[in-house]
């Protein structure tokens, strides 16, 4: 939105200097009517003329600019085909221990950017019967677009998305279409955090919201202190359900999950089975769209990127992250 500003005063300020150096080209031009001396070409003057006098047209030029600026800045399509997605984050705090860091927000960050990317230190312990089907780099990664911060005197928060409009004492969103929010609230009781999916796309309760102990890594408290709260919200957010569908040997919509009898917790034993449909299987309770401890989740799989790369491609639900 800036860029559109700038390209429209460059387009005023060339129309001003065109306008005196006009006159000098034309008199250059008239002093022969054979070879000329040098070449000129005067297709900038005609537009500068064009742009000041008619406004649809500089509005086209202004569009075409910005949206030309857009492809080249490239800022958040990479050239391999990332997305790196926009974030706003939005603290509530009463205590100071609540108002949560820069540095904190970095490092939870830098998490998401290493658990979407797959390069999560303990990615190495992936059991090799999952190597196979592992997502390795998401090709989803998180940048720190700007930080809100609002102090309240309330001390514990539901999941009524209060903290999401000032008028009940939150903060609103920054442009939901085009920016992940993030909403850091001081106390939600046993809630850690909870995400919109993408049929929110843009709405003004869109995004996550995370409960302070449990964001971030330095300061958070034990056993969700290493940020995957919010890698498990963030999932939620980019289209992927709970691992157990929900329900008793639930469907996740994705095919290289096993299919689970429930949610798990703490910290399972490698090999955990479970039996559906008179079938048992290993499960994948190290997915971090379970709900085992922190250090007991490390990986999506890869038909869950699949999901996440559907959600965020032009034709996505979440398309707008894509674009400033
Ligand atoms: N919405 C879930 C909850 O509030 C988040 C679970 C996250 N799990 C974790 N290990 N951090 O319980
Ligand atoms: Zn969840
Ligand atoms: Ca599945």
């Amino acid at each position: 939105m800036k860029k559109t500003f700038l390209y429209l005063a460059t387009a005023l300020a060339l129309t001003a200097c065109n306008q005196n150096s006009e006159t000098e080209t034309l008199a250059e031009d008239n002093s022969t009517t054979s070879v000329p001396a040098r070449r000129t070409c005067p297709s900038e003057e005609i537009r500068a003329e064009l742009l000041k006098n008619d406004a649809a047209a500089r509005q086209r030029y202004n569009n075409i600019e910005a949206g030309i600026q857009n492809f080249i800045s490239s800022d958040k399509v990479l050239s391999d085909g990332t997305v790196d997605i926009p974030v706003v984050v939005n603290v509530i705090y009463k205590t100071s221990a609540e108002n949560i860091s820069d540095a904190r927000i970095a490092e939870q960050i830098a998490i998401l950017n290493a658990d979407f990317g797959g390069t999560n230190t303990d990615a190495s312990k992936i059991p090799t019967e999952f190597a196979g089907v592992k997502a390795g780099d998401t090709k989803v990664r998180f940048h720190l677009i700007k930080t809100v911060r609002k102090s309240t005197t309330k001390t514990k928060w539901g999941t009524n998305d209060a903290m999401k409009k000032s008028s009940s004492g939150g903060i609103d969103a920054t442009s939901p279409a085009n920016y992940f929010n993030l909403w850091i609230v001081g106390n939600m009781g046993g809630i850690l955090g909870y995400a919109t999916f993408p049929e929110s796309a843009g709405l003004w309760n869109d995004g996550v919201v995370i409960a302070a102990p449990y964001f971030g890594k330095t300061g958070a408290t034990s056993p969700y202190n290493l940020g995957r709260t919010a890698t498990h919200e963030v999932g939620h957010y980019l289209n992927l359900r709970h691992i157990w569908g929900d329900a008793n040997c639930g469907n996740d919509l994705v095919a290289d999950t096993p299919t689970q009898t429930g949610a798990n917790y703490g910290k399972p034993t490698y090999p955990l089975y479970n039996t559906c449909s008179g079938t048992s299987r290993s499960v994948m309770f190290m997915n971090y769209m379970d709900y085992v401890d922190d250090a007991a989740m490390f990986m999506f799989s890869a038909g869950q990127k699949t999901r996440t790369q559907a959600v965020l491609a032009s034709s996505g639900a979440r398309a707008g992250l894509r674009i400033y």
